[in-house]
């Protein structure tokens, strides 16, 4: 007697399962979160009328500072992959633009800058004494769990006369409230479903150690660096725009803080400083005509 067996029944591990049936879900939930963000774009203006581009503005600072550093060498610490001011600055072999990171896979993306240096900017960045005539950073302090130890790396590898310049995402923002209330891996997870543009962008651990206004201003002081310039910006309900009922309580928030001034509680912080040009004078350091709306403590 030939015995036929049956084919062997295709059997889909689980997870492939559940994929195809959440799959209906998942792309109502991207609908759904795509006609949240068209809602939002289209009341912004009526919302946030005031609202500046501080990355932007980062740069432009960053460029300004750059014609007066004593020492052709601007670093940019926490460079990761991308060097966002180096179309602003002289690329004719007049000034270097050194990355450091701490990590090495993110400075291998980077092809803006000139030379790339691993380093924990907290322990010891990788910067002889006074080697530099700028040292800069963008979205990199709140990353920092000693922003104390940072200061005083930067204040001892700056040249006299030099220039440090941050943008600094704020301790008391709401997205960085929402995102210390829970577990980063997961605030991670949910930001990324949110604004999947942010993949990449948003991946390390963050401490928001100093990162509001009169910390800030105080820890550069306490390593003898005079603040030149700061300025805030309450605009941050782009983090929720998916969720419009969030997006709504956001602006109501920035409104709110813009309002009263309360600079504490601001989404960014821009933040110059520079290191006196020789410590027996008491030589004024001039900031550079640009830059208007400023304000320093
Ligand atoms: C949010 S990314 C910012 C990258 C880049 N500055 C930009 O704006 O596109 C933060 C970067 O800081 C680096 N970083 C984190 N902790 C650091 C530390 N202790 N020392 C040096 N770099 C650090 C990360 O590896 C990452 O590349």
């Amino acid at each position: 007697m030939t015995v036929i067996s049956k084919p062997a029944e295709q059997v889909r591990p689980p997870t492939a399962q559940l994929r195809t049936l959440l799959a209906p879900i998942a792309s109502l939930l991207r609908w759904f979160l795509q006609a949240n963000k068209k809602v939002a774009r289209r009341l912004k203006p009526r919302l946030s009328p005031g609202d500046v581009d501080m990355y932007n503005k980062y740069d432009a600072l960053v460029a300004s500072y750059a014609s007066e550093a004593p020492t052709p060498v601007i670093v940019d610490v926490g460079g990761g992959k991308h060097c966002s001011f180096a179309h602003l600055v002289p690329r004719d072999g007049s000034l270097r633009i050194v990355g450091v990171d701490i990590s090495e896979q993110e400075l291998a993306y980077n092809d803006l800058v000139d030379e790339k240096r691993v380093g924990d900017a907290t322990k010891s960045l990788p910067l002889a004494d006074g080697e530099a005539g700028m040292i800069v950073s963008r979205t990199l302090v709140e990353h920092l769990a000693d922003v104390d130890a940072f200061v005083a790396n930067t204040s001892r590898a700056l040249a006299p006369g030099g220039y440090t310049v941050h943008l600094v995402p704020g301790r008391y923002s709401l997205f960085a409230l929402a995102a210390r209330a829970v577990p980063f891996p997961l605030a991670k997870r949910i930001l990324h479903v949110l604004r999947p543009e942010m993949k990449g962008i948003v991946e390390f651990p963050v401490f928001y150690d100093r990162c509001y206004w009169t910390a800030l201003h105080d820890v550069f002081r306490d390593h003898g660096l005079e603040v030149v310039h700061a300025e805030v910006t309450y605009s941050q309900a782009d983090y929720f725009d998916a969720f419009l009922p969030a997006y709504l309580a956001c602006a109501t928030f920035e409104a709110i803080v813009g309002a009263l001034g309360a600079r504490q509680l601001a989404a960014y912080v821009l933040i110059a400083a520079a290191k006196p040009r020789n410590e027996s004078s008491d030589d004024p350091i001039d900031e550079p005509a640009v830059r208007a709306g400023s304000s320093t403590n």
